[in-house]
C-alpha cells in the first residue's frame, strides 16, 4: 500500500524527505504519462472544495488537476453563497461535503481549521491554506519548482523576502526546506519578521539568517522567493501602510543577482515584483503556478489509489 493512501495532508511537518520526493517523482510521472493513462488515475472520483477565503491558482489548479486525472470537482468557491452564510457550522459543512466527494480541499481563515476538518470528515482532507499557519501544497509545488528548475535542492542558497510574519506559504516552505541541506536568508521589515514560536521545532535543522536589507545576500542567492505583504491579516490598516511596498524586485535589483538565479512567488503578486521582470530568464513564477497543477494531481493520485499509479 502506498503511504499516502486515504491520508490527510494538513501540515508539511507531517511529511519527511522521502515522502516529499515520492510526490515530486509522481508529479514527474504525471507530466510524462500518456493522456489516456492519466485519465484512469482518478476516473469516477470527485474532488470537493470549500474556500472560505479568496483563491485563484490553488482552487483552479486543484480542479484542473482532478480533471487531468479523469475525475470531477464540485464545491463552494464563495462561502457567501453557501449555507455557512446562514450560520451552518464548519463541522456540518465539511461532513456534507465528505458525503458528496472522495477527497476534500479546504481553505479557511483560521489556524487549525484543516486539522479540525480532517477530524470530522469521513474522506481525506487537504489543507489549501489555514490562516497564517500553513499552505502545504504550495510548499510541495515550490520545492518541485526548485528541483525542476535548478536540478537539485541540497546545496542551494535560498532568499525569502516579504511578509514573513503572516505569510503561511513561508512557514510551509521553511518546514519543507528543513529536510534539505540549504542555506536560507530571510528578509523582511522589522515588524514582519518570522514568528519564532512557529519555527521553534526546525531551528536546529535549518540554517538561516535574518535581515531587513534585501541587498545583503542578493548576489549570492540561487533562489529568491518573494511574497506579498498580507494586507488582510493586519489588525490595523495603518500598520499595513507603513510596510507596503517595502521591497520591490525590479530590473535594477535583478542585475545584482547571479545569472542562473531563479525568482519564485506563490502569487498573487501586487507591486513586489515589477512586471518588466516577467520576461527575464530568472522569472519562474508562472512555471511555478503550472507545476502546481502537476504536484496537486500527483498528491491526489497517491491519496486515491491504494497501490499508487
Ligand atoms: C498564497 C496564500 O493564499 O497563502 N496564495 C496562493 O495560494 N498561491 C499567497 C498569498 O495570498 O499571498
Amino acid at each position: 500500500m502506498n503511504k499516502f493512501f486515504q491520508r490527510d495532508i494538513i501540515s508539511v511537518r507531517d511529511l519527511d524527505k522521502q515522502e516529499l520526493e515520492t510526490i515530486f517523482d509522481a508529479a514527474e510521472k504525471i507530466i510524462k504519462l500518456d493522456p489516456n493513462e492519466r485519465q484512469e488515475i482518478a476516473r469516477g472520483k470527485t474532488l470537493g472544495y470549500l474556500f472560505f477565503e479568496p483563491s485563484t491558482r490553488t482552487r483552479l489548479s486543484f480542479q484542473a488537476a482532478i480533471a487531468l486525472l479523469g475525475g470531477t470537482s464540485l464545491g463552494i468557491a464563495d462561502i457567501a453563497s453557501s449555507s455557512a452564510k446562514k450560520g451552518e457550522s464548519l463541522a456540518d459543512t465539511v461532513k456534507i461535503m465528505s458525503i458528496y466527494s472522495d477527497i476534500l480541499v479546504l481553505r479557511h481563515t483560521l489556524d487549525g481549521s484543516s486539522r479540525f476538518a480532517a477530524e470530522v470528515s469521513s474522506k481525506p482532507v487537504i489543507n489549501a491554506g489555514s490562516g497564517t499557519e500553513e499552505h502545504p501544497t504550495q510548499a510541495i509545488q515550490d520545492l518541485f519548482t526548485i528541483r525542476k528548475e535548478k536540478k537539485k535542492i541540497d546545496g542551494l542558497k535560498i532568499g525569502i523576502v516579504g511578509d514573513l510574519k503572516y505569510g503561511r506559504t513561508v512557514y510551509s516552505l521553511l518546514y519543507a526546506l528543513a529536510n534539505y541541506d540549504v542555506e536560507v536568508h530571510l528578509t523582511s521589515p522589522e515588524v514582519l519578521k518570522i514568528r519564532p514560536e512557529s519555527i521553534y521545532e526546525i531551528k536546529n535543522s535549518l540554517s538561516f539568517t535574518e535581515s531587513t536589507n534585501i541587498e545583503e545576500y542578493l548576489d549570492d542567492l540561487d533562489v529568491l522567493y518573494v511574497t506579498r505583504i498580507q494586507k488582510e491579516r493586519f489588525p490595523d490598516e495603518e500598520e499595513y501602510l507603513k510596510v507596503k511596498g517595502s521591497y520591490v524586485i525590479g530590473l535594477d535589483l535583478l542585475q545584482k543577482m547571479k545569472d542562473d538565479a531563479i525568482i519564485l512567488h506563490p502569487l498573487p503578486r501586487l507591486d513586489e515584483i515589477s512586471t518588466d521582470v516577467d520576461k527575464t530568464k530568472q522569472a519562474r513564477y508562472f512555471e511555478q503556478a503550472e507545476y502546481g497543477k502537476y504536484t496537486r494531481a500527483a498528491l491526489m493520485g497517491l491519496i486515491l489509489n491504494e497501490n499508487g499509479f
